[in-house]
């Protein structure tokens, strides 16, 4: 980052209280720093804040005399090496989806010809909206890149997608912006799915399995960090998705599936999920009571979407699908025959018996099928096996293994 020029326009959400933060650390990076601040957004942070933190003015209306005699806003926009929208407000991402200029932050996202950054943050409700969903789609095709947001609990006091990255998170996608040959996933579209799933039996009860979810977050996240951009299908897991990919929160297996379809295309699927294998046909809208005769009552079940066969033959298969076999006994030998019955190209076996600590522990340890044989890697971290593997991923889908 040492040397490079950031434009960085501050819009009027809560968390742009995490925006000095944020500047001290690129300018810690050697970068520079040009703020640009939304009408909104003062009503978050100060010109004052930003300034004396930037090393310089803040730039805040499209009036000012001095700097349009240079064709000033034009000239801000072109003198960066990146522009970063951070907080972008929904209001802030319809206004550059539909290509607005009514104000200095629109008039310089539309006149600019460098890469955009942008890292939303809204309430989870305006972020799940299917306008936002329609703009989020458009900037992105628009080659638009985004980090977040983060689930968590929000400043409205409600609870899920919406809370802007982290200023790491930010700086992390800020590197990778100016640096993208450095990746070797950038470009790259992965789906993960994660988790477990929650299958209904009435309002109150469930089948579910004891996935945490720990391998398919950090699988996602070594994905992120060889740039890929990643769609992370995750059931109710124990562990909150990482930052910087895009979340997208499932309960059964049938909506995995529908979520897994609706992120294709892909460079790449890996299933990670634990995906509960029937559902309960007919799950009651109401809780079932006990009816005084002693027998419980009898659960019609019926097979789920096996989504990794399924992907493995779609239409849109992504060139590399990569599913995980969990076993508690002849593991090498169920996983191979599950890799062939399935169609996946690879398959990360593991032994799951409760004896391994495997299931819900920190470490794992697996096995690598493949169309050319077995490869048992040793015992270790979840986040080394997702290293390891997303580092394959990357080697493959750009032609270095076979
Ligand atoms: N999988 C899936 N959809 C399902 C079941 C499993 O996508 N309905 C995927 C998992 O994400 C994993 C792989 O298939 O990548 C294997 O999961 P596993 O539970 O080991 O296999 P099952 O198909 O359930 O086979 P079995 O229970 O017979 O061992």
């Amino acid at each position: 980052m040492l040397g490079k020029r950031i434009l960085l326009i501050v819009g009027g959400g809560i968390s742009a209280y995490k925006i000095p933060q944020l500047i001290r650390s690129i300018r810690a990076q050697g970068a520079s720093v040009t703020p640009v601040l939304t009408a909104a957004g003062a009503q978050f942070t100060t010109p004052m804040t930003l300034s004396v933190l930037a090393g310089e003015p803040v730039h805040d209306t499209l009036w000012d005399r001095n700097s349009e005699a240079e064709i000033g806003h034009i000239q801000l926009s072109r003198n960066a090496d990146l522009v970063v929208v951070a907080p972008a407000t929904a209001d802030m991402m319809a206004r550059i989806a539909q290509g607005l200029a009514n104000d200095l932050a629109s008039t310089l996202l539309l006149a600019t010809d460098k890469r955009v950054l942008i890292a939303p943050a809204m309430n989870v409700r305006m972020w799940d909206h299917p306008a936002t969903r329609r703009n989020l789609a458009t900037l992105r095709g628009d080659g638009i890149l985004t980090v977040g947001p983060d689930s968590g609990d929000m400043a409205c006091g409600e609870y899920g997608p919406g809370r802007m990255a982290e200023p790491d998170a930010i700086i992390a996608a800020i590197r990778d912006a100016l640096t993208p040959e450095a990746q070797p996933l950038s470009g790259r579209h992965v789906i993960v799915t994660s988790g477990p799933t929650h299958e209904p039996i009435d309002p109150v009860r469930y089948i579910a399995n004891r996935s945490s979810g720990v391998q398919g977050a950090a699988i996602a996240a070594a994905l992120r960090d060889l740039g890929a951009r990643v769609s992370f299908v995750t059931g109710p897991a124990a562990v909150p998705p990482p930052a910087g990919v895009d979340v997208i929160a499932v309960e059964t297996a049938r909506q995995m599936r529908d979520a897994v379809g609706a992120a294709l295309p892909a460079d790449a699927a890996v299933m990670a999920a634990a995906v509960a294998d029937w559902h309960v046909v007919g799950a009651s809208d109401s809780k079932i009571k006990k009816d005084g005769s002693g027998r419980p009552p009898a659960l019609d079940m019926a097979e789920n979407p096996d989504i990794l066969a399924w992907i493995s033959r779609a239409e849109e298969r992504p060139a590399l699908v990569v599913g995980f076999a969990a076993e508690t006994d002849d593991v090498i030998a169920n996983a191979t025959a599950k890799r062939l019955r399935k169609g996946c190209d690879w398959i990360v076996a593991n032994d799951v018996s409760p004896a391994t600590g495997i299931m819900g522990g920190t470490e794992n340890a697996v096995t690598l099928i493949g169309e050319h044989g077995a490869e048992e890697w040793p015992r270790m971290g979840k986040d080394a096996v997702a290293a390891r593997l997303a580092d394959r991923i990357a080697a493959h889908l750009n032609g270095k293994t076979t």
